[in-house]
């Protein structure tokens, strides 16, 4: 059973504190996770508590979400059994009684939830992704890997936040890996060539300065093919351009790029021209988080040729994802622990994708940790997809080396496929 929970504030890869948890079993084992942060926030996440004590780190300490954990959540989980995950995170959402964990904090509850876990998988001594899932098949995550930031995560002219590859044609992750490395390295020297800088965002892709937003897709083209690759059917893109943070007063201002304003309908016009223009397979909020009515007709114009992904609009908030469902909002949610908080509700969010034979991809938050958790966690709940950065800044890289860690662990039973079928 559990000894003991502690917590305490480390820093976050921007540099902003976030908390460690520790959890100790009666019989030694010392488990810990470590709580990511986001920046372009949906407004209907968890609430992430921080101090607002300008004193320290311009606000942003934890050291209250530190003390939650080592006052009021310790002495309520001291002494259960840690395989009582469900038990243990519905003890934790009890009390804090509040509907968005407003009073513990989700940073404070879901370092808990995820160290409990780590905690039980080391006492049944089985690898984080076997214990959370279960027996069956092992299949590693296809990654949807950033590779050229702008929007919140970077301070240059591009708008959309980011343009991912997707290395659709490998033969397993590894390989899969290696694509995107490769072209990475390769997008790198054509920046330089056309006199762009090569800086790096939030997520460790490049934030070149460029004219347009068209010009993101056609640089990362440029760089697929003269890395040896064929767009589309080695390598493909996927965007998110996280629509909510260039939503303003009823318009998306396209202001980065001085592309101008758009109307809803513009939008979704503008995406299915992409669509016929680029190898895009995957749109992530597209939209912004309020403008259910623009998911709708987008997914009705396009969700037959394209994954359609929801993450500011739900928040991995099963409420939001029923609605979603409902109303057709899309055909993919975007899963990100801190959002909702627990790795309970986490799971019932991915329970209620797969019922409706929805995809679903499992994140990370452009604020990491050197944590692996997530890369476990994608295994674990074999949805094929995993959103954890470009290949530079080692809190991405960590979850990537995890997961080749894993594909060899596992030889002959790893699955790994094209999420979308043969191209
Ligand atoms: P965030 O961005 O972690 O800054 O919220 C990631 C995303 O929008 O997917
Ligand atoms: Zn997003």
């Amino acid at each position: 059973s559990i000894r003991s929970v502690k917590a305490m504030e480390i820093l976050d890869s921007r540099g902003n504190p976030t908390l460690r948890v520790f959890v100790g079993l009666e019989n030694g084992i010392m488990a810990s996770a470590s709580v990511p942060s986001g920046a372009s926030t949906g407004e209907n996440e968890a609430v992430e508590l921080r101090d607002g004590d300008p004193r320290r780190y311009g606000g942003k300490g934890v050291l209250q979400a530190v003390n939650h954990v080592n006052m009021l959540i310790a002495p309520e989980v001291i002494g259960r059994d840690p395989i009582c995950q469900a038990e243990i995170d519905r003890l934790m959402l009890e009390l804090d009684g509040t509907p968005n964990k407003g009073r513990l904090g989700a940073n404070a509850i879901l370092g808990v939830s995820q160290a409990v876990a780590r905690a039980a998988a080391l006492n049944a001594n089985l690898p984080l992704y076997a214990y959370l899932g279960g027996p069956g098949e092992f299949r590693l995550p296809m990654p949807m890997m950033n590779i050229l930031n702008g929007g919140k995560h970077a301070d240059n002219s591009v708008d959309f936040q980011e343009f991912m590859i997707m290395p659709l044609g490998a033969a397993c992750f590894a390989e899969g890996l290696r694509y995107c490395a490769e072209v990475f390295h390769t997008l790198k020297n054509i920046l330089k060539k056309k006199g762009y800088n090569t800086n790096v965002g939030d997520e460790g892709g490049f934030a070149p300065n460029l004219k347009s937003n068209e010009e993101a897709c056609e640089v990362i083209l440029e760089a697929i093919e003269a890395a040896g690759y064929r767009p589309g059917q080695d390598i493909a893109l996927a965007l998110d351009p996280a629509a909510s943070s260039f939503f303003e007063a009823g318009t998306y201002n396209l202001s980065k790029s001085g592309q101008g304003k758009k109307s809803t309908d513009e939008m979704v016009a503008l995406y299915e021209e992409w669509v016929r223009r680029y190898p895009i397979v995957s749109v992530e909020d597209g939209l912004a988080e309020n403008d259910w009515p623009g998911f709708e007709k987008k997914t009705a114009l396009l969700g037959d040729r394209l994954q359609i992904v929801g993450d500011d609009l739900y928040v991995t908030n099963p409420h939001y994802i029923r609605r979603g469902i409902a109303e057709k909002a899309s055909n993919a949610v975007l899963i990100k622990l801190n959002q909702i908080g627990s790795v309970t509700e986490t799971i019932e969010a991915i329970q209620l994708c797969r019922q409706a034979g929805w995809a679903f991809v499992i994140s990370h938050r452009s604020g990491e940790t050197e944590d692996t958790f997530l890369a476990d966690f994608a295994v674990a709940m074999g949805g094929g997809q995993i959103k954890t950065g470009s290949v530079c800044r080692s809190e991405r890289i960590a979850k990537y080396n995890r997961l080749l860690e894993i594909e060899a662990e596992l030889g002959q039973v790893a699955l790994f496929q094209n999420p979308f079928g043969k191209q």
